[in-house]
């Protein structure tokens, strides 16, 4: 079931007030560290799944891309990320993940920022990719983690003071549809094990060539006391991969 959470307005607006939304790439936590995992994006066709507002997908274009495809299933997120350009070489596309559709080989580059935790399926999403890219292409992409999506609210555990005591993992080897709470609304997320994502890539042909839990650097923990939080437990996965020939 595709759950269209972003073009929901009162979402659509409270997603446009994070510091993502408001300071792109730089505002994100985890930007110092996808972009490590990312290639060299000259003379690459790019696809991007679930593109939202396509800050990466100016970044690839901006970095030497040919062509850039951003694509999503909300149709506010795309109305924003084109108000963003008017780079010929970027093209949205409100299409969903799960309903993909290119010919074989069409792109040397997927990758996805957040977003693949709103697909129930992600060996099919890996057979399509494999598919879809050029050999030696790269799949690059970040989740929530799973010790994040486990237990399922995306809450701490507070005491009687509401101090945060603990991140509740739980139910680790149930994988599926969890009902969290993001933004203050339900929204739907699907949970997978670490097995799940390193292994649904290793069984379709692709070599890992990258695999990092982010957390904050130096300079953002002096900044900010606020990302002091963000060591208590992994919040995001990064992982990237080259499509090899299959054995
Ligand atoms: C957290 S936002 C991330 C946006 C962007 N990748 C970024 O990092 O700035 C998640 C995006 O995934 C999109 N999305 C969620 N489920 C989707 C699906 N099944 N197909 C396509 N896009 C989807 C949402 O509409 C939203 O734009």
């Amino acid at each position: 079931m595709k759950e269209n959470k972003y073009d929901d307005p009162s979402f659509f607006e409270a997603y446009g007030n994070m510091t993502r939304s408001r300071k792109g790439l730089d505002g994100a936590g985890e930007w110092h560290a996808l972009k490590q995992l990312l290639p060299n994006f000259k003379g690459k066709r790019v696809l991007d799944l679930g593109c939202g507002y396509g800050w990466h997908c100016r970044y690839a274009a901006e970095n030497g891309a040919v062509s850039v495809v951003g694509i999503d299933l909300s149709t506010k997120m795309l109305e924003k990320a084109q108000s963003f350009t008017t780079d010929h070489r970027i093209h949205y596309q409100n299409t969903a993940i799960e309903d993909l559709e290119f010919s074989p080989e069409r792109f040397d580059v997927v990758l996805s920022s957040l977003a693949i935790h709103y697909l129930a399926d992600f060996d099919g999403l890996v057979k399509k990719i494999y598919q879809l890219l050029s050999l030696r292409g790269v799949f690059v992409f970040s989740v929530e983690h799973p010790v994040f999506t486990a237990y399922g609210s995306q809450d701490w555990i507070y005491d009687s003071k509401g101090n945060k005591t603990h991140w509740p993992v739980d139910n680790y080897f149930n994988e599926g549809k969890r009902k969290a709470i993001f933004l203050g609304q339900e929204v739907i997320k699907y949970h997978r094990t670490l097995d799940t994502y390193v292994n649904g890539l290793l069984s379709h042909g692709f070599t890992i060539t990258g695999f990092v839990e982010p957390s904050p650097e130096e300079h953002m923990l002096a900044q900010d006391p606020d990302w002091k939080e963000e060591l208590r437990r992994p919040m995001m996965l990064i992982i990237s991969s080259t499509k090899n020939v299959k054995a």
